[in-house]
């Protein structure tokens, strides 16, 4: 645990989703008591009850700078990282911390990713060069207006928390859901990309963009300002102008 911030440790309770496969017919809630200080993290709390009071409590985290998006889950009922939420803002009262929302619980705080993965090996998720250049002919430019189109875009670190905020995803699975369909819009936005056509298949399929019920709580909840819903409408704005380009008998536009 941290030792800068407040000198004086004050204890706070943490209450935890616990389910063990195989032990546990459901998922209930455990109690401990956990020492903290102000720059105490909900994920240091984790820690320490993993490390002074029950070390069969399961998790995921790596980084601890909310950079590798592995330590999401249900924070007194909101999606978040527990690395980058901290204990005092709990006290005096208790912290409950549960399992993100709309997945499968693997154990206690762990979720299946897999539907996730899955979908994220379907979106083309990485640049298809719109012309072949040679390493001769040098990089692939672009300028600082055309970058901006999907620097946004970009920063997501695939935490899932979006996916945990999302009725449309708890209601139906089968929703690409709207982390992917930011990712979906940053290669598509790329200025360097050739693979737009087949990623609108996607957008315009029947689990695509068009079943998002703009609810716009993806947004709130990401932690490094992505703005999902956003990509998401930008998103409908394309598959419409490419609806509109169809019927025109025109060719799918780019970018
Ligand atoms: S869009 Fe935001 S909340 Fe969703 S997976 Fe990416 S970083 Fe996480
Ligand atoms: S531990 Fe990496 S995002 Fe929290």
């Amino acid at each position: 645990m941290s030792e800068s911030g407040s000198k004086a440790a004050r204890v706070i309770e943490i209450e935890v989703l616990r389910y063990r496969p195989g032990t546990d017919a459901e998922p209930v809630w455990q109690s401990f008591r956990v020492p903290f200080l102000d720059d105490t993290s909900v994920l240091e709390g984790l820690q320490a009850i993993k490390d002074d009071l029950d070390g069969s409590l399961s998790f995921r985290w790596s980084c601890r700078m909310a950079i590798c998006g592995s330590c999401g889950m249900m924070i007194d009922g909101v999606p978040r990282l527990a690395c980058h939420t901290f204990l005092r803002e709990f006290f005096p009262g208790k912290v409950r911390v549960a399992p993100l929302d709309h997945m499968p619980i693997e154990r206690d705080l762990v979720v299946s990713a897999e539907d996730f993965v899955h979908k994220l090996e379907g979106i083309t998720p990485y640049l298809v060069p719109r012309e072949a250049r040679t390493v001769e002919q040098g990089e692939y430019l672009q300028t600082p207006r055309q970058l901006e189109q999907f620097r946004q875009f970009a920063g997501c670190i695939n935490c899932m928390l979006c996916y945990a905020a999302c009725p449309q995803y708890g209601l139906d699975p089968e929703f690409i859901g709207p982390g992917l369909m930011a990712l979906i819009h940053r290669y598509n936005a790329d200025s360097r990309d050739g693979a737009r056509a087949e990623r609108m298949e996607l957008i315009n399929a029947e689990q695509g963009v068009w079943s998002c019920t703009a609810v716009g709580y993806c947004s709130v909840v990401c932690p490094k300002h992505v703005d999902p819903a956003n990509a998401v409408n930008q998103n409908k704005v394309n598959g419409a102008l490419d609806w509109v380009k169809r019927r025109a008998g025109l060719k799918g536009g780019g970018t």
